[in-house]
């Protein structure tokens, strides 16, 4: 484990097997239809690139950047583009993917931006934290509910590092309370 962190929350095998019950859903779900892979940069890079290896439909990938304004840990609900997608959403269907929900202003003000566009939105976020939530957003595909702690790894980031981390762990508090 990474000396920085307090815990390890989701190994890499319950990643792996959350991965794959997830894109046999999708699968399922998404049968002879096209579908949009919408991915919320940077956080969601690896979780998306795993998903997609397990993915069997007709599949298009595109991605956006969007961020908050304010302090890097809390987001504000203020919501900047800060890259758009290039892919025409109208009339397709278009999963949101996203690394974690929190309060879910991100993802609330990312699903109806596309849903102004014409296209038919769902979400698939890795992990949420339920108790943090001030809007409710519809998550059609999650992989796990994790408690209010600040985490990293596998794409998540703090300040920018430990996306890299194979595994989701708890930040020591005295890591960004110095
Ligand atoms: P929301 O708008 O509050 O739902 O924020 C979602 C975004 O905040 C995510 O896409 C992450 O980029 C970031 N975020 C929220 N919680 C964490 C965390 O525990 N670790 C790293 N990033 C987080
Ligand atoms: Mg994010």
């Amino acid at each position: 484990m990474h000396k920085d962190l307090q815990e390890i929350l989701v190994t890499e095998e319950q990643i792996r097997a959350k991965v794959k019950e997830i894109a046999a859903r999708i699968n399922e779900d998404y049968r002879d239809k096209e579908l949009v892979l919408m991915i919320t940069l940077k956080g969601s890079m690896i979780f998306a690139t795993d998903l997609m290896r397990y993915l069997d439909g007709d599949i298009l990938i595109d991605c956006m950047q969007v961020s908050s304004y304010g302090a890097s840990s809390v987001s504000s609900g203020n919501i900047q583009i800060k890259k758009d997608c290039s892919i025409d959403v109208y009339g397709k269907n278009v999963l949101i993917i996203e690394d974690i929900i929190d309060s879910g202003h991100t993802l609330q003000v990312l699903r109806s931006m596309l849903k102004k566009r014409g296209a038919n939105v769902e979400i698939a976020a890795f992990l949420s934290k339920p108790a943090r939530r001030e809007v409710e957003v519809p998550v059609k595909y999650l992989g796990a509910e994790i408690p209010d702690e600040f985490v990293v790894g596998y794409g998540l980031d703090y300040a920018e590092h430990y996306r890299n981390l194979p595994y989701i762990g708890i930040l020591k508090r005295e890591v960004y309370e110095k």
